[in-house]
C-alpha cells in the first residue's frame, strides 16, 4: 500500500486541499508528514487539523520555533512566526481545539526509522536546521556525513526542492528522471535521499503543490495546480503576514 509524504505545507489549506484530492483520486490515505506543516501562509490550525491522521508527523524549523524559539528566523519569517504563534492560542476558538492543536505539535519528533527507510525534515546531522540543495552534491564531506546516517532511503524537505541524492554524488531533479525512480535500481550499495518538494511553497520555480507517493519500490513525484490567488489574496488580507510570502507563491520561488 502507497504512502504519501508531505512536507513544508506552510499553512497552505489550498495547497492542501489540493493535495488530499490527489491522494484521494489514488486510493493513498496513509500520510508521513516531514514537517513545516504552519509557519508563512494563512490558515495554520486547518492545515494542522488536516494532519492529524498522519502515520507519522516530523518536526519542522517552524514547529519547532513555535513551540520553543525562534532567534534565528529572518525578520519575515519572525512576523508570520508571531502571527502563527497567536492563531494557535487565539480565544475565537475552542479551548480544548487549541490544546489538540497544541498536543499535535508536541507529539512531533525530529527523526523517525522505520527498517531502512527515514524521515526527517532537514538532514538527519541537524534534523530542524541543516538544508540539503543540488549543490551539496559537490560537498562530498558533507554528503557522505549525511548518508553515514541513512540505511537506505531517507525523505526530507526544507529547502523546498524536490530532488534526488544518492550516496554515489549524483543528483537529479524529478523531471530529470521522468518523475519517478524505482529504488531496486540503486543496488545494494546506494542510498539515497528524497526531497518531496513543497506542497505549500515551492521554491523551484514551478508554483505548483508538491509531493510524492511511496509504495516501497517506486517514489513517485506529484505537481498540482491549486488556487494560488485565492491564499495570496488571505495573506494580502492579514496584515501581519508579509506580502512578500504571498507574491512568492505566484512564481514559486
Ligand atoms: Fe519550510
Amino acid at each position: 500500500m502507497s504512502i504519501a509524504l508531505l512536507a513544508d505545507v506552510h499553512s497552505n489549506i489550498e495547497a492542501l486541499g489540493r493535495v488530499f484530492e490527489d491522494m484521494d483520486s489514488r486510493g493513498v490515505s496513509r500520510i508521513v508528514c516531514l514537517g513545516d506543516v504552519i509557519g508563512y501562509g494563512p490558515d495554520p490550525r486547518e492545515c494542522l487539523k488536516m494532519l492529524f491522521a498522519s502515520e507519522v508527523a516530523i518536526m519542522g524549523n517552524h514547529e519547532e520555533a513555535v513551540m520553543f524559539y525562534g532567534e534565528d528566523f529572518n525578520p519575515k519569517a519572525r512576523a508570520s512566526l508571531e502571527w502563527t504563534k497567536d492563531q494557535l492560542n487565539s480565544t475565537d476558538h475552542d479551548r480544548t481545539e487549541n490544546y489538540d492543536l497544541w498536543n499535535f505539535l508536541g507529539t512531533m519528533q525530529q527523526v523517525v526509522e522505520d527498517e531502512d527507510v527515514m524521515y526527517t525534515h532537514g538532514s538527519p546531522r541537524v534534523p530542524t536546521r541543516e538544508y540539503v540543495v543540488p549543490a551539496d552534491s559537490r560537498n562530498t564531506e558533507k554528503m557522505a556525513g549525511i548518508f553515514d546516517l541513512v540505511k537506505k532511503v531517507c525523505f526530507i524537505g526544507h529547502s523546498h526542492i524536490p530532488h534526488i541524492y544518492t550516496s554515489d554524488m549524483k543528483h537529479a531533479s524529478p523531471e530529470a528522471l521522468g518523475g519517478a525512480i524505482d529504488l531496486r535500481k540503486l543496488g545494494d550499495d546506494r542510498k539515497v535521499l528524497i526531497n518531496t518538494g513543497s506542497v505549500g511553497q515551492p521554491r523551484d520555480g514551478d508554483n505548483r503543490a508538491s509531493y510524492v507517493t511511496f509504495d516501497g519500490n517506486i517514489v513517485r513525484f506529484h505537481r498540482l495546480e491549486y488556487d494560488v490567488q485565492t491564499t495570496v489574496d488571505k495573506i494580502y488580507a492579514q496584515e501581519r503576514i508579509p506580502n512578500f510570502l504571498a507574491d512568492r507563491l505566484l512564481v514559486g520561488r
